[in-house]
């Protein structure tokens, strides 16, 4: 995204309000070189640090009997790794609409790999949890969590909460423009990145200039919300010396918060929802009324406005009385402020006094608010809910036992250990493939709970076999990073994956085997017209596991005949042996850097990958264990060459020893040495170096 550089502020005590900054361009290209400088009026925010903050959002979906095409085309422009969340208020009578969405959104996630959460807003189990979490004032007197948009919006900050995520924006579903809302997730995601506070808000201005659709309902639209702004406007220049006319999102739908700001306003209810909440702001934290919330008032709240390049298209519902119902809250929640003074209150009088219908309703009516969601006893509600989760999570089924297993759940402070281990020379035995002097060793781990993750050049059918041997449940990374494997069962928290296999979810890093295999065949040709045509290069012997039968692998590696056959299944990396003197061997390797593939030595054969390393994978999952299990303390065990990438990446790397005693040479931050060669090293390293760690 490039996007104008900083418009000038208002400040108001603690809270920043940032002028409307224009989108230039949508897509910036790849990460930018270091030697090109952005001009001065261009600020950008690259890919890596959108989808970084997209992996962390919730996208709430209200919907209430909105076309189903049209909410079709909504969820196809929501970015991938933002969770989607729909708040349906449809009706179930004749035509049960809400049936209809979650068809609609199970079809779409199943085919596109994401999962959703999908409930009702008159879910009778979602409103006892709520309930039973202390937070009634979502609760109508029937028991039940309240009609309105904002009441369905608040409803998704709390799931949102509870999914874990770090933000949470809104897009309605009657938007006809899949850009459009693509557009918007990537406003909040760009804002957030250049929000300074953790405390963040970023508020989107359409541009709307429909000529041919609903020209009268945006005239009206334009109407409410420059009305809005200017009484909002009008409040803040009475705090300050100055005339200013910073907002101009008053009424914005689309927008976000990240989720420590969301739970702590106050909300409004109907149409005042969203000037609400800057009012709130103000209200709370600005420091002109007394401040509750120290910690905001020091890292201070930010509201920042961007201007979309897609034009806004949405159904027109809104009758002729739009004005007065559009218009009336919002001006109600700047009136009734406790910041409005006599001169803010005087100027809205005025104005409601020139609208037709208005002129002869003197009295303002109180908006009815709803006090912040961390009100709410989150892990009650969480208690509560988990058993339903199966009926709420799409694509139906996929998520049943996913979820629910608070009790891993380190307390707040604490660490939770995770292991990743080489297999091959570290916990196996370099010489017999043995395990069964780590075997006192993988008990203790075991018993104190603590994941313990294979991270290895081993196929998914090789670490499946020692996984079960020794009962093992944890997920597994195979093939080098290229792809991995999550029981299903395993995260609480939903999370994007690849595909299904069997009982595991995959989530995929490397290049097909089918791809590696092809670029390799011709790599190797290159390579062989070089060795020929070069006088000083010897003779060169080069196969690989795809070209062999089990036999023949079997009889080169010393596997015995199943594993052999385990080992030749290879989804992600090939393995080849090379024979031959050390310039040929060169030439092959660099043939194969030369198009594109990468390579490591495992001490007799070279994988090759397409660029996928052991620390790339961590990486990854450790994303999943934070998001699970909060703080994660990871160690990282291996004996050689091909485990730099994984020592590289963990808290705490541990070298074991190879054959003749001797660790492995390699420049790391703080590696601990352990002796033992493979499974001896293991189980030192888990009683002298995991295990004491308390
Ligand atoms: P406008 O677009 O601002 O004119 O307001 P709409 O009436 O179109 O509503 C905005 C969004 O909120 C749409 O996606 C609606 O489907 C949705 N919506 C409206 N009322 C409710 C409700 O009571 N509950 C929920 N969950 N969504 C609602
Ligand atoms: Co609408």
């Amino acid at each position: 995204m490039r996007i104008e550089s900083l418009r000038p502020a208002e400040h108001l005590g603690n809270v920043t309000i940032h002028g409307v900054r224009r989108f230039l361009e949508l897509d910036s290209g790849a990460p930018s070189l270091p030697h090109l400088q952005e001009s001065r009026e261009v600020e950008m925010v690259d890919q890596q640090a959108i989808s970084d903050v997209e992996k962390k959002m919730a996208i709430i979906l209200p919907i209430k009997d909105e076309d189903l095409k049209v909410f079709e085309g909504v969820l196809s422009g929501i970015p991938h790794d933002c969770l989607m969340i729909v708040i349906s208020n449809s009706s179930k009578q004749e035509v049960d609409n809400f049936k209809n969405e979650k068809d609609i959104v199970s079809r779409f996630c199943r085919i596109t790999h994401r999962q959703a959460i999908v409930v009702h807003q008159k879910n009778p189990e979602l409103a006892g949890a709520i309930a039973d979490a202390g937070y009634p004032e979502l609760l109508g007197k029937d028991g039940l969590i309240r009609s309105g948009k904002a009441e369905g919006m608040i409803l998704g900050i709390i799931l949102t909460m509870f999914s874990g995520r770090e933000y949470v924006g809104f897009i309605d579903t009657d938007n006809y423009i899949p850009g459009a809302v693509w557009e918007y997730a990537k406003h909040f995601a760009t804002g957030f990145n250049l929000a300074q506070s953790p405390y963040s808000m970023v508020r989107v201005l359409w541009k709307y200039k429909p000529k041919l659709v609903g020209d009268l309902y945006f005239k009206r639209w334009g109407r409410v919300s420059e009305v809005t702004n200017k009484h909002l406007n009008h409040l803040i220049s009475s705090k300050g010396k100055f005339e200013t006319e910073i907002i101009k999102t008053g009424n914005a739908g689309e927008h976000a918060m990240s989720i420590e700001l969301a739970k702590r306003l106050t909300y409004g209810t109907g149409y005042a929802v969203e000037t609400k909440e800057i009012m709130s702001i103000l209200e709370q934290f600005s420091g002109i009324l007394p401040i509750e919330d120290r910690e905001v008032a020091e890292e201070g709240v930010e509201i920042l406005q961007t201007e979309t390049i897609n034009p806004h298209l949405h159904e027109d519902k809104g009758g002729d009385h739009l004005i007065q119902d559009m218009l009336l809250p919002s001006l109600a929640v700047i009136y009734h402020s406790p910041l409005a003074d006599e001169s803010v209150k005087k100027k809205i009088e005025n104005q409601l006094a020139g609208i037709e219908g208005l002129e002869n309703n003197p009295e303002i009516p109180q908006v009815k608010l709803i006090p912040p969601p961390q009100k709410m006893d989150l892990a009650k509600f969480s208690a509560v809910i988990e058993k339903y989760l199966p009926q709420m999570v799409l694509p139906d089924g996929e998520l049943i036992s996913r979820i629910a297993r608070p009790s891993r759940l380190p307390s707040s402070g604490q660490f939770k250990k995770v292991i990743y281990t080489d297999l091959d020379g570290t916990l196996l035995s370099p010489l017999t493939y043995s395990y069964s002097t780590a075997l006192d060793a993988l008990r203790l781990l075991k018993d104190k709970e603590l994941p313990l993750v294979f991270c290895s050049a081993k196929t998914m059918g090789e670490q499946d076999l020692y996984r079960n041997e020794l009962g093992i449940k944890d997920p597994f990374i195979t093939e080098n990073g290229g792809a991995i494997f999550i029981p299903k069962d395993y995260f609480r928290l939903p999370f994007a994956y690849d595909r299904v296999a069997g009982n595991y979810l995959v989530i995929e890093l490397g290049m097909s085997y089918k791809d590696i295999r092809h670029i390799l065949k011709k790599a190797l040709a290159e390579a062989c017209t070089e060795i020929e045509n070069s006088e000083r290069a010897g003779n060169i012997f080069i196969t690989s596991f795809g070209d062999m039968s089990v036999e023949d692998v079997s009889r080169l590696t010393d596997l015995n005949l199943k594993q052999a056959e385990l080992a030749k299944q290879r989804e992600y990396s090939e393995t080849v042996h090379i024979e031959g003197d050390k310039r040929s061997t060169n030439i092959v390797l660099n043939h194969i850097q030369q198009n594109g593939l990468e390579y490591s030595f495992g001490g007799r054969f070279y994988e090759v990958t397409g660029g996928n390393d052991k620390g790339k994978a961590i990486k990854v999952l450790n994303e999943l264990f934070r998001l699970n299990f909060g703080n994660i303390h990871t160690f990282g065990l291996g004996d050689s060459e091909n485990d730099y990438s994984m020592l590289e990446t963990v808290d705490s790397p541990i070298l074991v020893q190879r054959p003749g005693n001797k660790w492995h040479k390699m420049r790391l931050r703080n590696p601990s040495y352990v002796r033992g060669v493979g499974p001896e090293g293991f189980s030192r390293a888990v009683t002298d170096i995991i295990l004491p760690m308390e």
